[in-house]
């Protein structure tokens, strides 16, 4: 079982927080959608004929294409690699993209599962983020999405925004369940180097949300989606009963995937490959017929430190006898030790062979994860 990640790198505007690799130069589309046709025919043989299960197309805007583009781009995949005949197929969306047209021509395509960046439906929270669409268009699009007939759809949030008051998150959350979507990702703002939102806050322009109203939005997003029947299964990630996302879940679980496009990494559980992030170089390697991914062997310590940072993430948590079956002595012992101020304070619980998280445990993850990894020194 494996999965494909297709990076579509094109965006018609920035927004403020997104560090995501992109360009806003449309000229190169013909260039690149020739040389992701050569991408994918090039590395058929890399999975071993392992059969696809996912296929995921991100960006950038993968909206951005004509669903014509996004069809023939299926057609090459499932012309060289084996794909299940019950795959699931997800692209993201931006909201201003979907028009009852598109909607409709991409519905007659494989595609069927969505993720619709509807962000928040605060105007004002829109305006900031610098995004195309305001609160209306996005709830708009979510409904015409479903009356076209797609009916496994995500929506994704930010929260830890600027200035954003518990209640008006609240009602961004309201409005989330009330569109009857099947699966919700909401993310804790990240501010990267490199975007707007980084540089407002290095110059004072706007401030970091305290962290203990942070604290407050994850818990009332949790208590309510949970409430409303949405299980918590992954630190951002919220699904009705059997709607997880398969594609990331199978990221989670550590199975093989490819990733075509500028920026995207692949991993066959014991190398990552990840492309350059540059479409421009992309598309001179393929000219030149030159190289442009760089690969990296895992060693027994990258295992290690992924499998933690990856299955900590998640509701099944840490398995402590794929630990101490998997890796040498030395990782399961430091795990051991480094863990166990972590019970102690409530912020991890042990559950029939498993370490996870409690809610405060999963918003201080990152820190915690800090400590169980594995540095030589
Ligand atoms: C590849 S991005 C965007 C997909 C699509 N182009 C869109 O804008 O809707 C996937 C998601 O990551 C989230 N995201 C991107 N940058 C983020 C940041 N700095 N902090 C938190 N979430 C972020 C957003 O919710 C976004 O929809
Ligand atoms: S959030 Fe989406 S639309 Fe905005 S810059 Fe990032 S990839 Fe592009």
């Amino acid at each position: 079982m494996a999965g494909i990640y297709i990076h579509i790198p094109f965006c018609k505007t920035k927004c403020h927080y997104c560090d995501f690799y992109k360009s806003t130069d449309f000229a190169s589309r013909p260039d690149f959608l020739s040389a992701l046709k050569l991408e994918i025919e090039a590395r058929k043989s890399e999975l071993n004929g392992e059969i696809i299960e996912s296929i995921y197309f991100g960006g950038g805007t993968p909206s951005v294409l004509k669903a014509a583009e996004i069809n023939r781009i299926l057609e090459q995949i499932f012309s060289s690699y084996t794909v299940s005949g019950t795959a699931e197929i997800t692209m993201e969306c931006n909201p201003d993209d979907l028009t009852q047209d598109f909607l409709i021509a991409l519905k007659s395509t494989a595609v069927n599962r969505l993720s619709i960046g509807t962000q928040s439906f605060n105007n004002q929270d829109l305006k900031n983020m610098n995004r195309r669409h305001n609160g209306q268009q996005a709830i708009a699009a979510v409904r015409l999405a479903q009356e076209t007939g797609f009916s496994n759809i995500s929506i994704d949030l930010i929260y830890g925004l600027p200035s954003q008051t518990l209640d008006a998150w609240h009602e961004n959350v309201q409005q989330a369940i009330q569109l009857g979507v099947q699966h919700i990702s909401a993310y804790h703002l990240t501010y990267h180097e490199g975007t707007v939102f980084y540089d407002y806050l290095k110059t004072g322009k706007i401030k970091e949300l305290p962290d203990e109203l942070s604290f407050d939005q994850f818990k009332l997003l949790k208590s309510e989606l949970e409430k409303a029947g949405f299980e918590h299964y992954e630190i951002s990630n919220f699904s009705l009963p059997g709607a997880y996302s398969r594609h990331n879940r199978a990221y989670w679980e550590r199975k093989s995937y490819l990733g075509f496009g500028p920026s995207a990494h692949s991993f066959d559980l014991k190398t990552r490959r990840w492309n350059v992030s540059s479409l421009r170089e992309y598309l001179k390697a393929f000219e030149s017929n030159s190289t442009y991914w760089e690969t990296e062997i895992l060693s027994e310590q990258d295992q290690y430190n992924d499998y933690v940072i990856t299955s900590l993430r998640t509701q099944w948590g840490i398995k402590d006898i794929y630990l101490k079956e998997t890796f040498s002595r030395k990782f399961y012992t430091h795990f051991q030790s480094e863990i166990e101020p972590f019970i102690r304070s409530g912020h991890v619980r042990k559950e029939n062979g498993a370490f996870l998280l409690n809610t405060e445990g999963l918003f201080i993850s990152d820190k915690i994860m800090e400590q169980l990894l594995y540095v030589e020194d």
